[in-house]
């Protein structure tokens, strides 16, 4: 079996000053600096991107963004590119998140378009995908998640995939909610991500593309989460804004 690195990353949304990243980073590169098998990022708001990519500099935590534009510059009021972003080392960026397609009007077409532009200007990629508690309930859990990724990766090659993509399995209905979806329920549907991924790019070719689980992830879910082989890692929102507890996900406990 292919053995994937486990990526930990923390998606601190609308949330935290300057003065509260410094806080927080100061506590948590002290707490995480042992940690050598597992990647670890975390994604500030942009207003504090500047001082965590100063805070991060010589430690191994991965800068992220929430979001990118799809061009290098240009007339797109209130965006940001990934030139802006490379230019303060960030490594990832977090596309298709739930909440820009729910409130900011992001489709298919939209996340592909970033997808495509961020890895074009040398960004990683996270692509999330995952259905609402309506689509579970009506039973297209599958074919949401499937239009994730048939849309979000167009014209995505397979090296392109290879190299720098990591996909979020996040369902609506637990992001927010303190309602994680169970083991069971996310390795379902990482499984399904994962013949879908195969069907697209040939088969065993998932089985190097990590598979995160985002959705109310707490520090005593994620050693559940991350005892499976099918569940690479985590993207952690409420759970990561304080430090303590992000040190604790971020030192879950290997099988
Ligand atoms: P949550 O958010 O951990 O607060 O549920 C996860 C996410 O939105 O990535």
């Amino acid at each position: 079996m292919i053995k994937r690195t486990p990526f930990i990353v923390g998606n601190w949304k609308m949330n935290k000053t300057r003065a509260q990243t410094i806080e927080f980073l100061n506590k948590f590169i002290k707490g995480v600096e042992h940690v050598t098998s597992k990647e670890i990022g975390v994604a500030p708001a942009f207003t504090s991107l500047v001082t965590a990519s100063d805070l991060l500099k010589n430690t191994k935590i991965k800068l992220c963004s929430q979001n990118v534009h799809w061009d290098e510059s240009g007339q797109y009021t209130g965006e940001i590119s990934s030139l802006m972003l490379k230019d303060y080392d960030v490594e990832y960026a977090i596309i298709g998140h739930s909440e820009r397609r729910k409130f900011f009007g992001e489709t298919n077409e939209s996340v592909n378009k970033r997808v495509k532009g961020a890895i074009k200007g040398g960004l990683k990629i996270i692509l999330c995908v995952g259905e609402t508690k309506e689509e579970r309930e009506a039973g297209n859990t599958e074919n949401i998640v499937k239009n994730h990724l048939i849309g979000g990766f167009k014209d995505i090659s397979v090296n392109e995939l290879l190299k720098d993509v990591t996909i979020a399995y996040e369902p609506v209905w637990a992001i927010g909610t303190g309602l994680n979806a169970t083991v069971e329920q996310a390795v379902e549907v990482h499984r399904f991500i994962r013949t879908t991924i195969d069907s697209i790019y040939g088969v065993g070719t998932s089985q190097k593309v990590r598979i995160l689980y985002g959705g109310s992830v707490k520090p005593d879910n994620i050693d559940g989460f991350m005892a499976t082989d099918d569940i690479d890692g985590a993207l952690v929102g409420g759970a990561s804004l304080d430090a303590e507890s992000f040190i604790r996900i971020a030192n879950f406990k290997e099988a």
